[in-house]
């Protein structure tokens, strides 16, 4: 079933509609937190809200209902909590979420992660004896295809032999690796207008790079599968062609995974398939505090969807304790969609669309402005709490929410 309520639009204002999609355990206490906070900006926005996930499945057979992707088709956006997926299988039961990517072809999955206080706080090495620290700040975002791989659920077994299809093709190549090059540009385009030294404002902002390099990393295993992953590598190196202001390597992802751990600071855009880059983005989730502050966006040409990198966490579900960050890191990217959405009304695409348009038009949107209000009001919380237990802390899911409202109202 479907629901839908409106905030704040009058006739003059165009109202945004955005489907949301809770799913199943935490993603039903992290993305009401998120609306939450969405509504307190009083932005013109249109909200309604649709099933997906087991639970959907055990009521009506079905992860996702015609009607659930029916209403993601027509909305302006999406923001989607998590669902559980059981790790046997079971019979007609397909993950929602890898089903959305495909249907809506939500092509660039874009991760970013950026040090925040909390991270270099809890890492000061006093309380552990083997320290993670990397030398300078983290900067980097994980692109990853969405659309094919390993994760198109093309298995087959006769209970001896397993066997999964790897479909990689140069279309989902290349256009994935334009998106990474694309961001990569606008990244450093935008630098002269970012502030010198490190702004916590801009926590988990996959626009604007203190650094006045881009580098796009092409991660692959090229080495042993040949055709799939050199098919990748290939069409992601004749990409980098068009770019020649980009600088560009590639890594073996077994190498780029003990990289971003032991020296993050190296990247700034990784461009890999869907399965390395779902690993790789939880590894990276650990510089911005786990995986209750990782956010990420699901970008294609004509849709846009917005999720926490976490799942449903069925270990805390229910206890009202999940770290709702990550969830409200996403309405602001969410936000920041939105505001370019308005600016190019007529041809909501990203990332390329990023360049085409002025920083001071970007500054003047009242969507962008709540987006960094927003990510200041996260940045604020982190830094004086109060925290969830994820974080060290002993706060509810509720009270941070509210602590994020709090210090964006008085911003
Ligand atoms: P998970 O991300 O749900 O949890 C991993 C660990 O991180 C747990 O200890 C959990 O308590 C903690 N955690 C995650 N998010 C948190 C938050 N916001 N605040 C505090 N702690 C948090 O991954 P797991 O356990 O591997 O999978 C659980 C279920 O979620 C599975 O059914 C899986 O299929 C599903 N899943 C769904 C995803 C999606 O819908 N996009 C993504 C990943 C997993
Ligand atoms: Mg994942």
């Amino acid at each position: 079933m479907t629901t839908t309520d409106s905030q704040g639009s009058t006739p003059s204002t165009r109202s945004f509609h955005v489907l949301v999609l809770p799913g199943d355990g935490i993603g039903r206490e992290v993305i009401p937190a998120a609306v939450e906070v969405l509504r307190a900006t009083g932005l013109p926005l249109t909200f309604s809200t649709a099933e997906a996930g087991w639970e959907c499945f055990e009521q009506h057979g079905t992860s996702l209902p015609d009607e659930t992707l029916a209403a993601a088709r027509g909305a302006d956006a999406v923001l989607f909590g998590a669902v559980s997926s059981p790790s046997h299988p079971v019979a007609h039961y397909r993950s929602p979420i890898v089903a959305l990517r495909r249907a809506l072809d939500l092509y660039a999955n874009i991760r970013p992660v950026r040090t925040n206080d909390e991270r270099r706080t809890t890492n000061d090495g006093k309380s552990n004896s083997f320290v993670l620290r990397p030398s300078s700040l983290v900067d980097l975002v994980v692109v990853r295809e969405n659309t094919e791989d390993l994760y198109i659920g093309k298995e087959t077994s006769d209970g001896e032999t397993a066997i999964a299809q790897r479909v990689i093709t140069r279309k989902a190549s290349e256009r994935i690796a334009r998106a990474a090059f694309e961001l990569a540009r606008a990244r450093r385009t935008t630098n002269d207008q970012r502030p010198k030294e490190f702004d916590a404002e801009y926590l988990s902002s996959f626009v604007f790079r203190p650094s006045s390099e881009s580098k796009v990393t092409i991660v692959h295993k090229a080495n042993v599968m040949r055709e799939t992953c050199g098919l990748f590598r290939a069409a992601a190196l004749s990409v980098a062609k068009e770019y020649p202001d980009v600088a560009v390597d590639e890594q073996l992802v077994d190498s780029a995974a003990l990289q971003l751990v032991q020296r993050p600071e190296r990247f700034d855009v990784l461009v890999t398939t869907n399965m390395f880059g779902d690993i790789l983005s939880d590894v990276a989730s650990y510089w911005v505090g786990g995986l209750g502050m990782a956010t990420s966006a699901n970008i294609g040409d004509t849709h846009a969807l917005f999720e926490p990198v976490h799942g449903s966490a069925p270990d805390i579900a229910g206890k009202g304790i999940a770290n709702p960050l990550a969830a409200i890191g996403c309405a602001a990217m969410l936000l920041e969609h939105l505001g370019k959405c308005k600016l190019q009304i007529a041809n909501c695409k990203l990332p390329g669309a990023v360049q085409q348009i002025e920083e001071k038009s970007i500054a003047n949107d009242s969507y962008s402005v709540w987006a960094r209000r927003i990510r200041s009001a996260i940045s604020a919380v982190l830094a004086n709490g109060p925290k969830t237990p994820d974080l060290g802390g002993s706060a509810t899911t509720d009270t941070v929410t509210k602590a994020v409202i709090e210090w964006f109202k008085e911003d």
